[in-house]
């Protein structure tokens, strides 16, 4: 036999149990729409992440490929698959915490808002079985118009009497990610060193990236401002027009779903100190959600911070944002009311 057959009962049992502590300590992932061009290397990412101990991957195709490979990586995780509406609700049932990447991407030529005939119904039918199923999971909303999509989920909650604002979290991280980037590149630094608050929404100019705040503390030219705020703005659409009809950005997407998504499992965990960007039910503006800096932590967002001193540049942005934000916010709102 070869050696690893050779294994007596004692050494079989700590294995086991060794397993079974290894999974005590992590949390239950699923992730709806996980057969995507953002699920799959979200799913791979997130069988790579040690807090995670089971994870569920859930679409209406091809689930049982996609968990077949990823159940091979040597990783913690255990992976379960979902195939179809059907196993919606098993796919959720006992989960922690929830990511959202289902739904159609853009094409070239098309705004955000484009998507929401088709990616509003299915949010609606994604959050009502987590309100079923998993009422207590954090949920990160992947899924575009994020600033309509996370109304509506919320909508979905308040009707089944499960809301917490403190759990439902629309992802921003990409622009932030973009924003560290490009950022990084003008002032020729290591993006790793670099951290741009991104507040407002996710579409257009809803993102606001607060450049007065980049840390570590530098300065720009008014040029320098115009090129790197247009271009944090517009980051998606130079995705999606390279990709000239194949959809959006789905690796560098996976890399910030995972980005944030890590945040949320280490304030679950219980670390200190963890603050990242998300669009979420605030106080910070007069709008019922605005995307800010927030602190993570064992039941979600446990604070969410204030913008901080704006610029005259960043003002007139936020007055731009806010208009925008505003009918997106109540288009999601009305979508679920009506
Ligand atoms: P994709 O079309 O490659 O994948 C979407 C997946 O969702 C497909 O596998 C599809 O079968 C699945 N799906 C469709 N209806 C479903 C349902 N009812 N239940 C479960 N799964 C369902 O699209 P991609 O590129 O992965 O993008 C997904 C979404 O993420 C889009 O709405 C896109 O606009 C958004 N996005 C958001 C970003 C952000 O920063 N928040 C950045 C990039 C994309």
């Amino acid at each position: 036999d070869p050696p690893n057959l050779h294994m007596d009962n004692t050494a079989s049992v700590s294995r086991l149990n060794c397993r079974a502590k290894g999974a005590a300590a992590g949390f239950r992932v699923a992730i709806l729409g996980a057969a995507g061009g953002i699920g799959q290397p979200l799913a791979m990412l997130m069988k790579m992440n040690p807090l995670v101990s089971v994870l569920h991957l859930y679409d209406v195709v091809n689930t049982p490929g996609v968990t077949s490979d990823i159940s091979h990586m040597d990783t913690g995780a255990v992976v379960r698959g979902f195939l179809g509406q059907q196993q919606l609700e098993e796919a959720l049932t006992g989960v922690d915490f929830v990511i959202i990447p289902a739904g159609v991407p853009r094409k070239p030529g098309m705004t955000r808002d484009d998507l929401f005939n088709i990616n509003a119904g299915i949010v609606r039918t994604l959050s009502e079985a987590i309100a079923k199923c998993c009422p207590n999971a954090i949920v990160n909303v992947i899924s575009n118009p994020v600033n309509s999509t996370v109304p509506i989920a919320a909508e979905v909650f308040k009707k089944a009497g499960t809301f917490d604002p403190k759990k439902l979290l629309g992802v921003t991280m990409l622009d932030v990610v973009r924003a560290n980037t490009f950022v990084a590149e003008v002032l020729g630094l290591d993006p790793r060193d670099v951290n741009v608050p991104v507040v407002g929404g996710h579409a257009g100019v809803t993102i606001l990236p607060l450049l007065s705040q980049v840390k570590p503390p530098c300065s720009f030219t008014p040029k320098e401002v115009d090129y790197l705020t247009h271009r944090i703005q517009n980051g998606g659409t130079e995705v999606v027009e390279a990709k000239a009809g194949a959809g959006s950005a789905t690796l560098s997407m996976a890399y910030a779903a995972v980005k944030f998504a890590d945040a949320c499992l280490r304030g679950l965990r219980g670390d200190a100190s963890v603050v990242e960007c998300a669009f979420v039910a605030s106080q910070v503006t007069e709008l019922p959600f605005f995307a800010s800096k927030v602190r993570l932590g064992r039941i979600g967002v446990e604070e969410i911070y204030p913008l901080g001193p704006l610029n005259e540049y960043e003002r007139a942005g936020l007055e731009k944002a806010k208009k925008e934000l505003e009918s997106s916010i109540q288009k999601g709102v009305s979508f679920v009311r009506k």
